[in-house]
């Protein structure tokens, strides 16, 4: 069913191929494995460390504010003042076992005021920031990392907290379809008069509060959430669903109907792919329908959006499709796409999407490799015919050219690293994500912590934005960590069985069942 465990590293194998040659070649490649089990750990204690040091300086200067302005050590709220990186910081002190850290934000949690806010509330990002951070530090503290909770009141306030929150929310739903409002005013209880809303913005909110339901035994949480996803599981009309399983990415809030067939695997609609995997990760009982649907975009992916530069054939991107042509344009974003094809080709075992997973961790990879800073850009196109003049030999040689060359702190890389790490063994995946930690860490890092640079293939990387997203905290680090640590029973696992699966903020969620 699942493919078989690559236990020998690369230079361990070239070992074994002098093995003939060779009486004592069993010897030397457990040499190779335990020098790499020992490079592996310290790899990961640098990573904590570099948490650590990120976290003191968000703590001295912008604690309890959304997140560090690290060059003017500054503050920023963009995420309604609640405090997103403490929030999105819990879930990695926990499994770094920061006892410091963990206490700090423990201290915090029961003071938030969700009712209270100046500015208007994103769904989605406080379903997946927020919401998640706080259902994730409880699932861990009530649960394998019990020894951490050094407060059970705030344990619980966890709990309670995102009950609070939910409650705050809700009203997001009360739409004549069910379809939630992204964008409200939790003041007035009212939306910014969108009429439509976002396939990612619907679709990545039902893992959270499904979730919530079930720790709580209160349904409603999981019934509205489920209620919005069920326009997107039966897309209407049939020109939203131009591939099996493949949708639009906007739908009518009002009339529950796609106003476009415009498909992709980029921000905006991403996350909702990635939860119809990860919904069945999480039940395969109650969500064998999303793992339906998946199954049919994944196979569509593969036949319709696979897409590789002129320039370098060898190189696997995936493509956008609108009335009939192709996008050849792709994001930083997008990059999750490789983990998710693994994830879904080890639980489901299905060798084609772990084949096609590893090419596209490949062509991620290569948009890191091929830059000033050894850093990957935000947004990159392919298109042989609007290679930007100056850019000509770069795309000659990378395959791809930069459109927007800014680098905020995003995690997806790494994250797809992490999952084919997790699942074939092989330790090249991590050395790519070592070598993408140090080059992050010698270009953004700042006296207090890490700032988002304007230019990745810029010597020094252009520009410091001066801004350190929570998701630093939340996923970079996690997932930087999480690769180069051992077992741990929230690690994704080669077997196909899960008990744990990440929120698309990198916060691990406990399952409700397993296959
Ligand atoms: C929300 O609504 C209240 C009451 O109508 C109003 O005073 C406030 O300015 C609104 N907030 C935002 C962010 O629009
Ligand atoms: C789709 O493409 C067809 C033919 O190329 C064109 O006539 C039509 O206007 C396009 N539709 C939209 C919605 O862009
Ligand atoms: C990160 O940067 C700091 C400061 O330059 C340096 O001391 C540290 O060794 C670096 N860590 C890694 C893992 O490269």
């Amino acid at each position: 069913m699942h493919i078989p465990s690559l236990s020998f590293s690369v230079t361990a194998l070239s070992l074994l191929s002098t093995a003939v040659a060779h009486p004592h070649y069993a010897q030397q490649v457990e040499q190779v494995q335990r020098r790499q089990e020992a490079d592996a750990s310290q790899r990961a204690e640098a990573v904590r460390e570099a948490f650590q040091f990120a976290w003191n300086g968000y703590y001295r200067y912008a604690f309890p504010h959304d997140e560090l302005h690290p060059v003017t050590n500054g503050y920023g709220d963009s995420r309604n003042g609640w405090g997103a990186s403490a929030i999105d910081a819990l879930s990695t002190a926990l499994v770094m076992r920061l006892p410091d850290v963990v206490d700090d934000i423990l201290k915090y949690v029961p003071t938030i005021d969700y009712s209270k806010t100046s500015q208007e509330v994103s769904l989605f990002e406080t379903t997946i920031r927020y919401l998640a951070g706080m259902l994730s530090g409880y699932d861990l503290l009530k649960g394998p990392l019990s020894d951490l909770a050094t407060n059970q009141d705030a344990v619980e306030a966890l709990l309670t907290q995102s009950k609070n929150l939910a409650n705050v929310l809700k009203f997001a739903f009360d739409s004549p379809t069910g379809i939630p409002y992204n964008n409200l005013n939790i003041t007035s209880k009212g939306n910014d008069g969108e009429t439509t809303n976002g396939l990612a913005t619907i679709g990545s909110l039902v893992l959270e509060w499904t979730h919530l339901s079930d720790l709580t035994g209160d349904q409603q949480y999981a019934e509205l959430s489920q209620k919005g996803e069920s326009y997107l599981l039966k897309p209407e009309p049939s020109s939203a669903e131009p591939f099996p399983g493949l949708v639009g990415s906007n739908v009518n809030i009002d009339t529950g109907l796609f106003v476009d067939g415009d498909v992709s695997w980029n921000g905006g609609d991403d996350s909702f792919y990635e939860y119809l995997l990860k919904m069945y990760v999480y039940d395969p009982n109650r969500f064998s329908t999303y793992k339906d649907r998946w199954v049919l975009a994944a196979q569509s992916t593969m036949k319709h959006l696979k897409s590789s530069p002129s320039s370098r054939p060898d190189v696997t991107f995936l493509a956008s499709y609108s009335n009939g042509s192709l996008g050849l344009s792709s994001q930083h974003l997008t990059c999750f796409d490789g983990g998710n094809f693994l994830l879904g080709g080890d639980v489901l075992g299905r060798q084609d999407f772990i084949g096609f997973g590893l090419e596209l961790v490949d062509g991620c990879h290569d948009t890191y490799a091929e830059t000033a800073t050894r850093i990957g850009p935000e947004q990159f196109g392919w298109d042989a015919n609007s290679v930007p003049a100056d850019q000509q030999q770069f795309y000659e040689r990378a395959g791809f050219y930069i459109q927007s060359g800014a680098y905020i702190l995003r995690p997806e890389v790494i994250e797809s690293y992490y999952y084919a790490y997790r699942l074939t063994g092989d330790p090249k995946y991590r050395d790519w994500a070592w070598d993408a930690f140090v080059h992050i860490n010698a270009t953004c890092r700042t006296d207090s912590g890490f700032s988002g640079i304007t230019n990745v293939n810029a010597v020094g990387g252009g520009s410091k934005d001066d801004n350190q997203e929570s998701f630093l905290f939340a996923e970079v680090m996690k997932y930087s960590y999480l690769i180069q640590a051992g077992d741990d029973e929230w690690q994704v696992s080669q077997n196909g069985k899960n008990g744990w699966v990440f929120n698309t903020e990198a916060h691990p969620i406990k399952v409700a069942s397993q296959a």
